[in-house]
């Protein structure tokens, strides 16, 4: 907890204290809301609740790559119930995140005229109940099964080719290291670099994991979002790692000298390790019990930069963009042609980051870059409640000045980047309401234009204590954020490498329909789902909740698909809606794509050329129809089959998988 001011106090205050400047700002009518908005032909879609992909009409779905595709020649028919860690080594993980497209050569600035491309897909979790068919118990789940579950997880690279129809097939490799597919895994050897990479946690649980070249066989893990770079690298973000972590013996002697380490101690509840609900599970590899390694943690919560060109080059833990549960990491060029690198802590009540280089980008040699991002600023975001905002430099000298008489003093920039959570609330950062993907507009010459947006899922607390929310009606009611919003901050000069900004919203998760007042959600809890701000509707179109990866097209629309959102509004699965980013409000938006049953939706991109627009299906046949969890009742009833068949269908059992949207007519997507 912190006394910082919450986002949703300050959005209240700041619709309290200036009302009369926000009724005067440009606000569009509707009529010339829905011109606007003329420039996504598509006829939106109305919800729907199917297993399949749908999408509008005058479009079309292929499914290019899902969860044990193959990624060489020669690897045998899949099966899931065989599945092992090497088996899994040579095919694309499960559940797949965050998408990212490289051409095939790479060139600066990025061509839009390859056929061939690099797919870089992450793989956030695993889900026994998901993956084993005929395991009909929990305890079916043998130590081998376990190693095979945490090989889905980490990145897969892939070679991709479209034709001149825009079908688009995966190019499989000869065998692993014949060309440039390959897998990622928690077990592949690493480097950590950056101001952190001798702290004393990472050097106490890099020891047992050392391979004879000083690499790390720590791998990445729990991947959601990330990011790419304008150099050709792709950023992988690591998580939710905790859940990955084991304790097989609470009382273990080595995890004495950390737990009087009161740091650890700190990041220990702050990220909930399996501490104090110590969690045992023997099937789990030994490298992820903290009885066996009490500082392995610390090995994880990082952005992990990946050369998809050069599988030579070991993935590098990038130390100096702090150590949080990273949802994504997106670059854009600063005015003076520095990177800068926009970060969420996708925590409730966790904060936004973003990191700008001291040296600058070189568009001419890809390699000469591979140094970047070890050195350069981290910073955390403050929006102050008149609309104005600051980044907050994260260094040593400051936070210790900041830190409060109990805390533990920072020794180095290095310190302040491993235990960032704790520099960053010292220093007055902004809690916010889970922070997913945080992204800049970009030129062709991948030069931020200064506006960022930031996309909060939901926040479902009621901030009683605290005297804002902006979906508040009056008289001290105090709303949960069931729908989530889209913030907008205007770097100061339109410069990405800014420290201080403006703010404000640019959407909220609801139905544009719905009553200012409180309605009763399916659970009975209240909610309020009305997307107005100050009388004035913040957007209108098809109503949504819980925004979470977001990608932009180069006409400057967003794209947004959501993850939760039939939690919210029952009547639609997953989706992805499109709105455009020019203009002033209110927002017109449009459903552009429904996910199957059960799934979320992860890793929106537009490719290149912009004639195909690709997503990530996220756990199909985890919920069913209703809402009620499918995964929750696995072990208890082995029988029932997964509400999802998606892709394959005709009962198959459900796959995480990758889908390539294009027109029919061969045109640019949104338009
Ligand atoms: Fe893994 Fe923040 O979604
Ligand atoms: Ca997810
Ligand atoms: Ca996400
Ligand atoms: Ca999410």
């Amino acid at each position: 907890m912190t006394d910082n001011p919450h986002i949703q106090d300050l959005i209240a205050m700041r619709r309290r204290t200036f009302l009369g400047a926000l009724t005067a700002m440009p606000f569009l009518t509707l009529e010339e809301a829905d011109a606007q908005s003329a420039g996504l032909s598509f006829q939106s879609l109305p919800p729907d609740k199917t297993d399949v992909v749908t999408v509008p009409q005058g479009y079309r779905v292929q499914t290019l790559i899902g969860w044990g595709d193959p990624l060489f020649e020669n690897v045998a028919p899949f099966n899931p119930d065989a599945l092992t860690r090497a088996d899994q080594e040579t095919r694309f993980g499960q559940n797949n995140d965050m998408l990212a497209l490289f051409p095939g050569r790479h060139a600066f600035p990025r061509p839009t005229n390859q056929n061939r491309l690099l797919l870089c897909a992450n793989h956030e979790y695993f889900d026994a109940a998901l993956t084993f068919p005929a395991a009909r118990r929990k305890a079916d789940i043998d130590a081998p099964k376990m190693e095979a579950l945490y090989a889905a997880m980490g990145v897969s690279v892939v070679q991709v080719e479209k034709n001149r129809r825009n079908d688009w097939r995966v190019i499989r490799d000869a065998r692993p290291g014949a060309g440039l597919n390959r897998r990622i895994t928690p077990f592949t050897p690493v480097r950590f670099e950056g101001p952190a990479k001798d702290h004393r946690w990472i050097a106490a649980a890099s020891a047992p994991l050392a391979t004879p070249d000083d690499a790390v066989s720590c791998g990445t893990m729990a991947n959601c979002s990330g990011g790419q770079t304008p150099w050709g690298t792709y950023l992988s973000c690591e998580e939710n790692f905790n859940n990955y972590v084991v304790s097989n013996d609470a009382n273990a002697a080595a995890l004495a000298p950390a737990q009087a380490d009161a740091p650890w101690m700190w990041a220990a509840g702050n990220f909930d390790y399996p501490l104090y609900n110590a969690r045992r599970d023997a099937t789990v590899p030994r490298q992820f019990d903290i009885a066996q390694n009490p500082y392995m943690p610390a090995l994880y919560g990082w952005v992990v930069e990946i050369d998809p060109y050069d599988p030579t080059w070991a993935p590098r833990k990038r130390t100096a963009l702090g150590r949080v549960k990273h949802e994504c990491a997106t670059t854009a060029l600063t005015r003076d042609g520095r990177v800068a690198v926009y970060m969420g802590d996708d925590q409730i009540d966790e904060c936004v980051y973003k990191f700008v280089t001291r040296d600058r980008f070189d568009p001419r040699e890809r390699t000469a870059n591979r140094d970047l991002l070890n050195e350069g600023k981290l910073y955390v975001a403050r929006f102050n409640e008149d609309g104005t905002g600051a980044w907050v430099a994260l260094t040593a000298e400051a936070a210790n000045a900041a830190a409060p008489p109990y805390a533990a003093p920072f020794a180095d920039d290095g310190d302040v980047a491993i235990r960032a959570r704790e520099a960053a609330r010292f220093l007055g950062a902004t809690p916010m309401d889970r922070p997913e993907d945080v992204e800049a507009i970009i030129d062709a010459n991948w030069v931020g234009q200064g506006q960022v947006l930031v996309s909060c899922t939901y926040n479902r607390n009621e901030h009683a204590a605290r005297p804002g929310n902006p979906r508040r009606v009056g008289g001290g009611d105090v709303q949960p954020n069931h729908g989530g919003h889209i913030l907008k901050i205007e770097e100061a000069g339109g410069d990405c490498g800014g420290e201080t900004f403006r703010w404000d919203v640019f959407a909220l998760g609801g139905d544009p329909d719905a009553p200012d007042a409180a309605i009763t959600a399916a659970d009975g809890s209240r909610a309020y789902l009305s997307v107005k701000q100050n009388g004035v509707p913040a957007n209108t179109g098809a109503r949504f909740a819980c925004p979470d990866n977001i990608c932009f097209d180069d006409a400057k629309n967003v794209w947004i698909a959501t993850d939760g959102s039939p939690a919210v509004f029952g009547d639609c699965n997953d989706s992805v809606l499109v709105t455009p980013t020019t203009g002033a409000g209110p927002r017109p938006i449009k459903r552009f794509l429904i996910g199957p049953i059960g799934c979320e939706i992860c890793g929106p991109t537009v490719a290149p050329d912009q004639r195909a627009f690709l997503a990530a299906i996220q756990h199909p046949g985890e919920d069913d129809e209703h809402g009620n969890s499918y995964v929750g009742a696995r072990w208890s009833d082995p029988d029932r089959k997964p509400p999802s068949s998606f892709p394959d269908g005709a009962g198959a059992w459900p796959r995480s998988a990758v889908v390539v949207v294009t027109r029919t007519d061969g045109g640019i997507v949104g338009t």
